[in-house]
């Protein structure tokens, strides 16, 4: 006797044969000519520059402390990466302005660069000020508040590149029930 299967909502329930064009067999030397990424050059990002963007950000009510950053891309790169296995990313939080509780697959490191506040990551929390670096582990639920009279500017590095690559990059909204998948 055959068990019905189990099927939750994202489960397929239609099928269809591998597209043969997504396969084909290589030689040694095919393999190695692909193999190695092309050269990637050294890039500058000037922080005159990046204060004067976030700057014009904060005057804009499009952005919030959750969307106000801007990343540091490699024009070299993939996948918007600042190096192929990291993201950098500078964000301004306004006082009182905070980064809403989330969580995700990829790990982080803070640097703040000038500003004062705190941080929950699970059941920590962690107060900082100008020059002060902590991190996050991957998957653990954090949050970010200024509540100084300062902008905060706060320098995030994210091995998001590795988990985007390995289709493994997931979000959590703090107040959300389910892990998504970024990888539809
Ligand atoms: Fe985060």
């Amino acid at each position: 006797m055959t068990k019905s299967l189990q099927r939750n909502s994202t489960t397929p329930t239609e099928f269809r044969a591998v597209d043969p064009t997504a396969a084909e067999l290589q030689s040694h030397p095919e393999y190695f000519a692909g193999s190695i990424p092309p050269a990637i050059r050294p890039a500058y990002w000037s922080m005159r520059e990046i204060r004067s963007r976030l700057q014009a950000m904060a005057d804009d009510p499009q952005w919030d402390g959750n969307t106000r950053y801007l990343s540091l891309r490699s024009t070299d790169g993939p996948n918007n990466s600042t190096i192929p296995t990291m993201w950098v990313t500078i964000h301004l939080l306004k006082p009182g302005e905070r980064i809403d509780m989330h969580r995700h697959t990829p790990g982080s490191m803070y640097y703040i660069i000038s500003g004062s506040g705190y941080s929950t990551i699970d059941e920590y929390r962690i107060d900082w000020e100008d020059g002060d670096s902590f991190s996050c582990p991957s998957y653990s639920y954090h949050e970010h508040w200024n509540t100084g009279d300062r902008d905060v500017l706060m320098y995030t590095v994210q091995d998001a590149p590795t988990y985007a690559y390995n289709r493994m990059m997931a979000f959590q909204a703090g107040d959300s029930e389910a892990m998504e998948s970024l990888h539809k």
